[in-house]
């Protein structure tokens, strides 16, 4: 491409063009290209190269120096264990979820137990310092080695992190900060990536980490972080379940951690308040009904308990209901074909309705049994049996498999007082904390509906 052409890109799709275009081919959308700056000058054919090529150093691996620097902790456990067992330094992380589910009180929170021993600049990019200062002693006192500023133009920004150097740099959000020289919007996806990658190279090359924030709009995706999310080290989802004014922190990504560890907080008076003993609440509204059935999955270093809840009732309908929430929808029909195939039960004249306790989503096949004992419970109307908990996967030949990771679960069953388990026959286990029911095809789980 010849030097300093410019291009025009989707800010939806990111489809690029040469030219200017009124509807975007890639997507569909109308008015969506802005221009995209190009500083690729590095084409040796086209022989546009001004400044010669420097050689790089190479070095042997072996060199490279790996000295542990310590994990910054701040206290509040939750986030400390999701991001890793503590921030790692130099990283830089990303925070992102809908707009005001509470990511700059927990921003505000950790940075204020993190500004007590690490230096911390906060720059708020969308509220005045004002609305920072009363959320600050909304929460709790303010840490002295807290500074602030409210300054929205990146440029600025990273000058200021070069002098004072801090350890910890927050920027909430990078959606709003603009770059002075860039000739695409501020909050355009182009913009955003250049954001991204002059704070990458801060964190990287001047040891500072860096933790922004980024709101997921209603798509998803216009001038969205998902963009961005290859160059952070970690992403971290803050979702919420409005029932409980519940809210889960979610790594998807971490180059320092375990993906998927899960959080949990709840949004207070006084800020987000960590809650530790999660199963309890988990398990706070399961009863021993027809249609219950527990079960338990391990979300990334944690082991969870769980209820699924089944309603099955007779269609008025020629397409019967399937209604699922938490689970993905097509398992769930998957696991009713298999039943109404092998058991003779009549789910294709029923509406089904299906739920997860607390909102959580599962993507773990070793709740098929669950699955499977949850829709016969509520299809004959008898309980399962009390305080029990269902763990297999099931085949498309109708046999349960045994699962991964029961040893995992054992602890956290034995603190919940589980009192029998139900798995496959051939399930591996070291010491169990209770009676079983084993079965090996899904013929036999009648058995457990027969008196
Ligand atoms: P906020 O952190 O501003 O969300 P985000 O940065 O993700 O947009 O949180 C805003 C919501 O949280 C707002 O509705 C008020 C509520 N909130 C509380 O309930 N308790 C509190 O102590 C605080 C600070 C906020
Ligand atoms: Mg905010």
């Amino acid at each position: 491409m010849a030097k300093n052409q410019t291009s025009y890109i989707c800010n939806h799709c990111h489809y690029s063009s040469i030219k200017w275009l009124g509807c975007c081919p890639g997507c569909h959308e109308w008015d969506t290209f802005t221009t995209a700056r190009q500083t690729s000058t590095r084409s040796g054919t086209s022989g546009g190269r001004q400044t010669p090529v420097r050689e790089t150093r190479v070095i042997p691996l072996k060199s490279v120096s790996t000295t542990h620097r310590q994990r910054m902790i701040s206290g509040i456990g939750e986030w400390d264990r999701v991001v890793g067992g503590g921030i790692m330094p130099s990283s830089f992380i990303m925070l992102t979820g809908d707009p005001g589910i509470g990511k700059s009180t927990l921003l505000l929170q950790i940075c204020n137990k993190l500004a007590q021993r690490h230096r911390t600049l906060y720059f708020s990019t969308e509220e005045s310092l004002q609305q920072v200062k009363l959320r600050a002693e909304r929460i709790g006192s303010i840490a002295d080695g807290l500074h602030t500023s409210d300054q929205t133009d990146l440029e600025a920004i990273i000058a200021t992190a070069q002098q004072e150097k801090p350890e910890l740099l927050i920027i909430d959000s990078i959606q709003n900060c603009y770059l002075p020289g860039a000739s695409s919007s501020a909050g355009s996806i182009s913009q955003l990536r250049e954001a991204a990658f002059l704070l990458m190279r801060l964190a990287k090359e001047g040891g500072i980490t860096v933790i922004i924030t980024g709101h997921i709009t209603k798509e998803g995706t216009v001038a969205g972080p998902k963009t961005v999310e290859h160059m952070v080290d970690a992403v971290l989802y803050l979702q919420g379940e409005e029932r409980w004014q519940s809210r889960m922190l979610r790594a998807v990504k971490n180059r320092f951690g375990t993906i998927n560890e899960l959080g949990f907080f709840d949004m207070e008076q006084h800020g987000l308040r960590e809650v530790t003993n999660i199963n309890a609440h988990l398990l706070s509204e399961a009863s021993h009904v027809p249609g219950s059935a527990l079960v338990s999955i391990v979300e990334g270093s944690r082991p969870l308990l769980l209820e699924l809840q089944a309603l099955t009732v007779e269609s008025k309908l020629a397409v019967p209901q399937r209604v699922v929430s938490g689970l993905d929808h097509k398992h769930v029909v998957l696991i009713a074909a298999i039943l109404q195939k092998y058991l003779q039960v009549k789910f294709s004249a029923q509406d089904i309705f299906f739920k997860v306790s607390g909102g959580m989503k599962i993507k773990s096949s070793v709740v098929d049994l669950g699955i499977a004992l949850a829709l016969l419970s509520s299809y004959f109307q008898q309980p399962l049996p009390k305080q029990s908990i269902a763990l297999g996967e099931i085949s498309l030949t109708g046999q349960i498999k045994p699962i991964d990771q029961l040893n995992t679960l054992i602890p956290e069953m034995k603190k919940f007082g589980v009192t029998q388990l139900i798995l496959a026959k051939n399930q591996k286990t070291a010491s169990l904390p209770c009676p079983t029911h084993r079965f090996h095809s899904i013929y036999q789980l009648l058995s457990l509906f027969e008196q």
